[in-house]
């Protein structure tokens, strides 16, 4: 259940940093979390055969940094599928956590496998008798090891200390396991249109490929690189796409950056903003009414809107730049808007002369807590 890894991975060919490679690389990393898991409209992974989550009450996730977007994006498809989902920075475990017994899965997100915050929460959560699941990228890390079972993302190797392919094939395989346990479930409802969701996710490889062909984010880097400070806005599943792409944006240029709930802006942001604080509006959540509404606010006291949205959305209309989503299911439509996000960040730092792969203070994988 696994893909190998090619040694020419480890070079950056063509690219000027492994960020972009890595950004570039998803349309082949994608296709890789797919192949096969999916089979007549039904998800088959093969390490989680059917009845493996007959069990479970209530999905816990643990994870940091980019992993935590994913585990918020993975927890609000279980959600929509009637499924009591919560999830947890890892560091935050003691007390975050709460009733945990043998109907808790509980699933490690993790890319390497090896960040000791999340290393130590599932370990409790063993302990106190959650059955355990990791999702990560590396084969054989300690997590995978540790935990029940383990479902690889196959991402390929990813040498940026910045997570960007990595966030992609976590988000897509947390939406495959969201759907595999609610197939176990008795009560659990599958998204209506699953069929639709599962058929559309054959198309997103090469809709990232269209955005890398097609996207203005580099022109946009160069208008907005003299603010003060940058925003990311976003509701239901655009909320954790807010997110990441705040955290992308402030670990590799340095720059101020935020990334808040749309409906949050108003309840303390709100007094950041002026006309040198770009807002990104990620309009691909769902009610996204409310991004636009609270995108306007915030334009209302100087601020331009970035709006990463598909071309048809409302709030295109209203915003002064826009990033291009192509059109698709709306559970696939925050992650190409956070591809266009990822780009944004990529050529701002290096506007800003940034060494983009090794930011200052950061390092690919924290063993120690
Ligand atoms: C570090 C990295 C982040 C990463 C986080 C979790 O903080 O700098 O990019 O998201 O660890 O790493 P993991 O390997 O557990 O996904």
């Amino acid at each position: 259940d696994t893909v190998d890894w090619d040694p020419e991975d480890a070079g950056k060919g063509e690219y000027d940093h492994y960020m972009k490679k890595e950004i570039h690389g998803q349309p082949t990393s994608l296709a890789n979390t797919i192949e096969g898991r999916v089979e007549d409209g039904e998800v088959d992974i093969e390490s989680l055969p059917a009845g493996t989550f007959t069990n479970v009450e209530e999905v816990q996730f643990v994870a940091c940094g980019t992993s935590y977007h994913a585990a918020l994006y993975g927890a609000q498809l279980l959600k929509a599928s009637d499924i009591r989902a919560e999830v947890i920075r890892a560091s935050e475990y003691d007390s975050a956590s709460g009733p945990v017994d043998e109907n808790t899965l509980t699933i490690a997100v993790t890319q390497s496998g090896e960040t000791a915050d999340t290393l130590q929460a599932i370990r409790k959560a063993a302990d106190r008798g959650a059955r355990t699941l990791a999702v990560t990228n590396v084969v054989g890390s300690t997590i995978a090891r540790e935990t029940d079972d383990a479902m690889y993302i196959r991402a390929g190797p990813e040498v940026g200390v910045a997570a960007t392919k990595t966030f992609s094939s976590q988000a897509v395989s947390l939406a495959l396991v969201s759907q595999r346990i609610a197939a176990d479930i008795p009560h659990a409802d599958q998204v209506d249109d699953v069929d639709v969701m599962l058929e559309s996710l054959e198309d997103l490889p090469s809709q990232v490929e269209e955005i890398l062909e097609t996207t203005d984010a580099e022109r946009l880097a160069k208008q907005y690189i003299d603010s003060d400070a940058f925003f990311f806005i976003g509701n239901g599943l655009g909320h954790p796409v807010a997110l990441e792409g705040a955290l992308k944006f402030k670990e590799i240029t340095y720059e101020h950056a935020e990334g808040f709930a749309s409906g949050q802006l108003k309840h303390g942001p709100l007094a950041l903003v002026t006309e040198r604080t770009p807002v990104f509006a990620v309009c691909t959540g769902g009610d996204d009414g409310k991004t636009k509404t609270n995108a306007i606010e915030a334009q209302t006291r100087g601020a331009s809107i970035v709006a990463a949205s598909p071309d048809d959305h409302p709030v295109v209309d209203a915003a002064e730049a826009h990033l291009s989503v192509p059109d698709t299911h709306p559970v696939w439509a925050g992650l190409l808007a956070n591809v266009q996000l990822q780009l944004v960040s990529y050529y701002a730092a290096d506007l800003l002369g940034r060494p983009i792969d090794k930011p200052r203070n950061l390092a690919k994988s924290v063993t120690v807590e």
